[in-house]
């Protein structure tokens, strides 16, 4: 037998490498022999690798889109002399718009959402018709944690209803119903009186005053005057009550086109825009598609579970909206793959609620 090393197998295996470049980093992973702060596993995110490094970098992204003034840009011989005061400058930030799908309003990430508009961290919000109306629900009724298996016509024998792992009992929209029919009916009474009808967004302001109360996020969106746009306002149990409503008091006048001209001139007049994105769906593409107004947003955060392989708007990475020009060429942008309830929390708490600290 052979005692020399077959030369063709060790070049193959120890084939050397090229110098590594001076600015590469290694890989490291927190060490927990010391006491560590949340802020310092946070920053230990950036090291791990795989989706904790994009995490990381949502993380340094958003911290960007809240730190930028207009007085960090040099002033353009063609700016308007609005924004010629170095103090009006300095108080110009980055329009920051917060996109999420329905199931995260179910979710605990609710009171994050929360957080966010009722200390003014978002611009404008964009989300869908579940996302709207299991908010004001959650202040009439509770959700319940419960389990992914349960069984669904056993549920409906029930009375309960199944959104993932949580569980909405049907009175509560019976609740839903028996507050939002007289408001639906002084709703329609001033349209006819004033003859200005409702958009999507009015409807969502006008439901956020009416809820009077703290715990919800479209109380603070109406008291902090940040708009709240739905397109698809009656995909859900309010398409069900405007329905009802239709044929009990019909007039009822919800125009979409007041709101994206508003959200496309809102984006048109950022002088920095920032996306963050919680999910797919229209949540996403009309945020994205806001931004082409203006020639891409300038800084973009996605937290999906969509996969790119189906040609999905949901799943696209924010590569395809740089090929639209809802993203800026050569801006700061990144998609951390992950459920947004286990990443958001973690973003925030990294991010603007170190605002409280
Ligand atoms: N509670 C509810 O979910 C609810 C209630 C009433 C009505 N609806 C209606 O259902 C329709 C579809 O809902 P939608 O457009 O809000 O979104 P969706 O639930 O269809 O989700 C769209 C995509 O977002 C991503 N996504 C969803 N949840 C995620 C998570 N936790 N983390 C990361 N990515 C996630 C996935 O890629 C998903 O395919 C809407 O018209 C909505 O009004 C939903």
């Amino acid at each position: 037998m052979s005692s020399t090393v077959p030369t063709g197998a060790s070049s193959a295996v120890l084939k050397p490498s090229d110098p590594v470049p001076d600015e590469a980093v290694s890989v490291v992973g927190p060490n927990f022999d010391e006491p560590i702060t949340l802020d310092k596993l946070m920053e230990s995110f950036t090291r791990i690798g795989f989706q904790a490094n994009s995490l990381g970098r949502a993380i340094d992204i958003v911290n960007k889109m809240r730190k930028w003034r207009l007085s960090d840009e040099p002033l353009t011989e063609d700016e308007p002399e609005e924004y010629r005061d170095p103090e009006v400058r300095a108080q110009t930030r980055c329009n920051i718009f917060l996109g999420y799908t329905s199931n995260l309003i179910s979710s605990g990430l609710r009171e994050v959402v929360l957080h966010l508009v009722k200390h003014k961290h978002v611009r404008a919000i964009v989300t869908t018709a579940g996302g709207i109306e299991e908010d004001f629900i959650k202040c009439l009724g509770k959700t319940y944690l419960a389990d992914f298996n349960l069984d669904g016509a056993d549920l409906r024998r029930k009375g309960m209803n199944r959104i993932g792992n949580l569980i909405v009992p049907n009175d509560n929209y019976c609740k839903f119903e028996d507050w939002m029919m007289p408001i639906l009916d002084t709703m329609l009474a001033e349209q006819k009186e004033s003859g200005q009808v409702w958009s999507p967004s009015s409807f969502i302001r006008r439901l956020g005053k009416e809820i009077n109360n703290e715990e919800s996020v479209y109380y603070w969106a109406y008291k902090n005057d940040i708009p709240v746009f739905c397109p698809a306002l009656t995909d859900g149990s309010l398409g069900d009550m405007i329905y009802f409503h239709s044929f009990r008091n019909p007039g009822l006048i919800v125009d979409i086109v007041q709101d994206i001209r508003a959200l496309n001139e809102l984006s048109r007049r950022s002088k920095k825009a920032g996306m963050i994105i919680l999910g797919g769906g229209v949540c996403k593409h009309q945020i994205a598609n806001a931004m082409l107004i203006r020639n891409g947003a300038d800084y973009s955060v996605y937290i999906n579970t969509g996969q790119e392989f189906d040609g999905s708007d949901s799943g696209a990475r924010p590569d395809e909206a740089v090929s639209w020009g809802k993203i800026r060429a050569g801006s700061e942008s990144v998609k951390v793959y992950a459920d947004a309830t286990l990443v958001f929390p973690l973003l925030v708490a990294a991010t603007f609620a170190k605002d409280k600290q």
